[in-house]
């Protein structure tokens, strides 16, 4: 493993004294090689800087790290998530009916269609009853996923609409429900735990608020807690503990989403991710989406030294996509000890920002082409749209072509020293050819999957999440603080703060 690593950094340095452009014309099949298509998705990586001996390198070193042979513990249900002896199948949850999914050896796809069948029913039924809004209650995992599907797929007139609250900060109760009318309000309160403080704050809030009219239900791996807040055993929808929370929109966490965009589009967007599954677990290393999507990224990250990585998704719809990206990225691969508990031999996940474009454009876009970092860029755009004005969309799809090839051809003769664009900076492009439920799964699935396999050639557990246990346990503290209890030993800062605020 050691050695495919030095032979991958060393083959980096080799391909990035090039320029990335020039490759085009050494390797006449780099078009062909770095392209491939899936489930509706393009991914063209030929705008990354690797050329022929760094990209065998790269295959190399997933090889060597066992990708494959990962790949299969993680389908066939082991305890990947060492750390709290848990499987991790989110595949299973979008696997059609009739699949064999076991989690250490317990059948689990029975359990998963049950599930799924109770869901539907009950989409179904609120669809056609008096519920005009839905209220979904949660945060991180428990809202990031249905949140960004939801901003990409809502109808223009929505006959149920989504509301969210995520946040212990009340001003986003007040706003989501400033308008709303209790008695035509369902509240999904989503926790895979049922103990998260703002998620819970946020569900009492809601049960207030409702005032015994409405109606609500919760999404939970913990049906036990969930019954005792008072959520009646049948409108209480379970997933479970092999199911991690930023991977889990697929589950009823998705509740919220199958009742506002009906079943169909829940269903196609369960198949568009199962579409990847297939690719993912069939296709060869070198042609193999998330695999090759990991390996670019690594390339930068630790082959070049890249700490950050932009993300800018080419669709309004789909802007939510970097905030995403960052808990799956960042809170799956933010690690600092490998799996076996030895501190990692080379820099983990990057930092992971963006915004839409355009608008980033005319944000942070001036520091990409000339600021003294290179800050790779995963560009995503849709083939074919036909909302909104004529001819908007080809403008849209004009600017994203138009960035990425600025990035990486550059304007590096320019006479002025302010206009130079040195160019030479990588980009990967991810095309969609519609924005529909399916390709928004195959495109979640395959960050899902590229995320998977970074944290193999890491040798991290991408699937606990301990770095964020300490602020939660110093906060419960200092609330009682706040709330007049006695004072805690703190740090000279951290005690003057609370003595501000409790003045
Ligand atoms: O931020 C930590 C975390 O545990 C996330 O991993 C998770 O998605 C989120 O909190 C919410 O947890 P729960 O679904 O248990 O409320």
């Amino acid at each position: 493993m050691a050695d495919a690593w030095d032979r991958f950094e060393q083959a980096a340095k080799v391909a990035g004294a090039r320029r990335i452009v020039s490759l085009f014309e050494a390797e006449p099949d780099r078009l062909q090689r770095l392209t491939v298509e899936v489930a509706g998705l393009t991914l063209d990586l030929s705008k990354q800087p690797w050329d022929r001996g760094a990209f065998e390198a790269a295959i190399d070193l997933a090889r060597t790290a066992g990708v494959e042979a990962a790949r299969e513990r993680l389908f066939t249900g082991e305890a990947v998530n060492v750390t709290e002896d848990r499987a991790v199948l989110h595949p299973a949850l979008r696997a059609p009916d009739g699949a064999k999914f076991t989690a250490r050896g317990e059948p689990v796809s029975a359990a998963v269609e049950e599930g799924r069948a109770r869901m539907r029913a009950f989409a179904e039924e609120i669809r056609v009853g008096d519920i005009r809004t839905v209220l979904h209650i949660g945060i991180g995992g428990s809202d990031l996923g249905p949140r960004l599907v939801w901003e990409a797929l809502k109808p223009l007139s929505p006959k149920i609409d989504l509301r969210f609250v995520a946040n212990v900060d009340g001003a986003e109760f007040a706003q989501a429900t400033a308008d709303l009318d209790p008695a035509t309000t369902l509240v999904v309160a989503v926790s895979k735990t049922f103990t998260t403080q703002e998620t819970m704050a946020n569900a009492r809030a809601a049960r207030e608020w409702l005032g015994g009219k409405g109606q609500f239900a919760a999404v939970s791996a913990n049906v036990a807690e969930a019954v005792k807040f008072g959520v009646p055993e049948d409108r209480v929808f379970a997933f479970w503990d092999w199911v991690g929370g930023r991977y889990s929109v697929w589950s009823a966490v998705g509740l919220s989403c199958a009742i506002a965009l009906g079943w169909e589009a829940f269903e196609g967007f369960l198949q568009g991710a199962a579409d990847l599954d297939a690719h993912f677990t069939s296709a060869p290393l070198e042609a193999n989406a998330p695999v090759l999507l990991a390996l670019a990224h690594v390339l930068n990250r630790n082959g070049l030294g890249r700490p950050i990585r932009a993300v800018v998704p080419y669709a309004q719809r789909l802007r939510l996509l970097p905030a995403f990206l960052q808990q799956l990225e960042m809170e799956s691969n933010g690690k600092r000890v490998t799996a076996d508990g030895r501190p990692v031999a080379r820099p983990t996940a990057a930092s992971v920002f963006g915004d839409a474009g355009t608008n980033g454009q005319h944000a942070f876009f001036q520091l990409l082409h000339q600021g003294t970092e290179v800050i790779p860029v995963d560009f995503i755009a849709v083939a074919h749209a036909d909302e909104g004005p004529a001819g908007m969309h080809e403008m849209l799809l004009a600017n994203v072509i138009a960035q990425a090839e600025a990035l990486m051809v550059g304007q590096p003769d320019a006479r002025e020293p302010h206009r130079v664009f040195e160019g030479d900076r990588p980009s990967s492009m991810i095309l969609l050819d519609r924005l529909t439920p399916e390709a928004l799964g195959a495109l979640v699935a395959l960050y899902e999957h590229k995320t998977f396999v970074e944290g193999v050639l890491w040798e991290i557990n991408s699937f606990d999440q301990f770095g964020v246990e300490l602020g939660k346990k110093l906060a419960t503290g200092i609330l009682k603080e706040l709330q007049g209890g006695e004072a805690q030993a703190h740090d000279p800062s951290t005690a003057a703060l609370i003595a501000r605020l409790k003045r």
